[in-house]
């Protein structure tokens, strides 16, 4: 059970003063921050099984070796896949151009790929890479309230679509999308179906299931480190897939030409992996298990619920996305309208002049009363585009948050 003022005792950064006052972290879609438990295992490991893993005989690196593979089986049991179907990559986006640069390297002139309107740049610029070789990039739209038009989705999916590529949740509108549905189309469509869990597995319970290929997802927006990132995928899929990196440890056998590859995980995981980070990441892992995936949700749900009853009476803030909280995640990014913008007519009369703050300024006012949002476009251009804006300020929630950091958002947006 969350507290409604979040699991802040267990992260020693909420200890930091700011000009004498708390800090309001509201940017954990951006990066979460964490909790002793996971500082302890990442020392703990330094301090009591550091040595390169999978190469050395002596016991130190059998224990570290022992170490990182049971952090993969943890992180694999969490999403229910097998630990031999989970590759370390570095984050999301690694994971995404490891498949462009494997999957992708198949595709021919007229295939085609299917994302969405609403993804993060990491799922369109590895797809957009194999344009210049005549593979065309189709993207889904958007309704008025940010969801994805399925009969869209369905219109675009073509023969021809080898792949489509979807976010579970939308880093900016918040939107919870339909994935297991879009993935049995896009399966009974031949296409190969890949989830961007980025900001869906962090937040709520999520489990593999068979429509999905392959699931992208970062460590350090679930509590873990930085640097450490997860590829999901089938099985049979990683065996058929050349290699992404290739260096040490990743062989069977080398000869001066010629070389037989690894299985996987470990054929995608070339040179020394990053142990401390798997370490880490499993002891995430542990700490959301310990409050319960569907606790997470409830939390945020809550906090998002009473975060948009504010905002729907502020008459000069709009946000984005769904407004019903059950359809969206602990995610809101909102503008300020300027309503003290005047202009002079022809007649030299003074009129109002609809204008939106910019959201660098939003955010920087709210940075005076240490509360921390993000602002601009989020990673996510074509979204800005589609919504007709430049950028937004976001202000987005996760365990260790509570009524009193929407109080202090609120309060201070309402400065404006
Ligand atoms: C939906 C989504 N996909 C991908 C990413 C990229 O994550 P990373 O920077 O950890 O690779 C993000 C980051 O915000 C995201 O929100």
């Amino acid at each position: 059970m969350i507290n409604t003022y979040g699991n802040k005792d267990d992260f020693p950064i909420f200890n930091k003063r700011v000009n004498g006052k708390r800090i309001i972290y509201l940017d954990s879609t951006a990066t979460t921050q964490k909790p002793r438990q996971v500082l302890d295992a990442i020392i703990g490991y330094y301090e009591g099984s550091n040595a390169n893993v999978h190469r050395s005989v002596y016991k130190l690196a059998d224990e570290a070796t022992e170490v990182y593979e049971r952090s993969r089986k943890n992180i694999g049991d969490f999403i229910g896949s097998r630990e031999n179907e989970i590759v370390f990559t570095r984050n999301t986006t690694e994971s995404l151009n490891l498949l462009s640069y494997t999957v992708g390297e198949s595709l021919k002139k007229g295939d085609r790929i299917l994302i969405t309107s609403m993804e993060h740049h990491s799922n369109i610029l590895p797809w957009m890479r194999l344009e210049e070789r005549g593979v065309i990039l189709d993207y889904v739209g958007l309704d008025e309230m940010g969801h994805l038009d399925l009969e869209d989705l369905k219109s675009k999916l073509k023969r021809e679509t080898r792949i489509v590529s979807v976010a579970h949740q939308s880093n900016v509108l918040g939107t919870i999308n339909p994935i297991e549905e879009i993935g049995k189309i896009a399966k009974d469509n031949g296409s190969i179906f890949i989830v961007d869990a980025a900001q869906s597995v962090p937040h709520m319970p999520f489990r593999i299931r068979e429509e999905y290929d392959f699931v992208a997802f970062s460590g350090h927006k679930m509590l873990g480190p930085m640097g450490i990132g997860v590829l999901y995928g089938k099985y049979n899929l990683l065996e058929e897939m050349p290699p992404f990196n290739r260096g040490g440890e990743m062989i069977k056998d080398v000869d001066f030409h010629n070389a037989i590859f690894e299985d996987p995980p470990i054929k995608f995981e070339a040179g020394t992996p990053n142990v401390e980070g798997a370490v880490g990441l499993s002891a995430a892992v542990d700490y959301l298990k310990n409050i319960g995936m569907e606790e997470v949700r409830r939390h945020e749900r809550y906090l998002t619920s009473i975060t948009l009853k504010s905002l729907d009476g502020m008459k000069n803030v709009k946000y984005y996305g769904p407004r019903d909280p059950d359809e969206r995640g602990g995610v809101i990014a909102f503008n300020v309208k300027d309503t003290t913008n005047l202009k002079k007519d022809l007649e030299g009369r003074n009129i109002k002049v609809d204008r939106l703050y910019h959201s660098h300024d939003i955010a920087t006012f709210l940075d005076d009363r240490n509360v921390y949002v993000r602002s601009g476009h989020h990673c996510a251009e074509p979204l800005m585009r589609t919504l007709n804006i430049t950028g937004t300020a976001r202000a987005s929630f996760y365990v260790y948050n509570g009524d009193d950091d929407v109080e202090a958002f609120i309060s201070s947006l309402s400065e404006i």
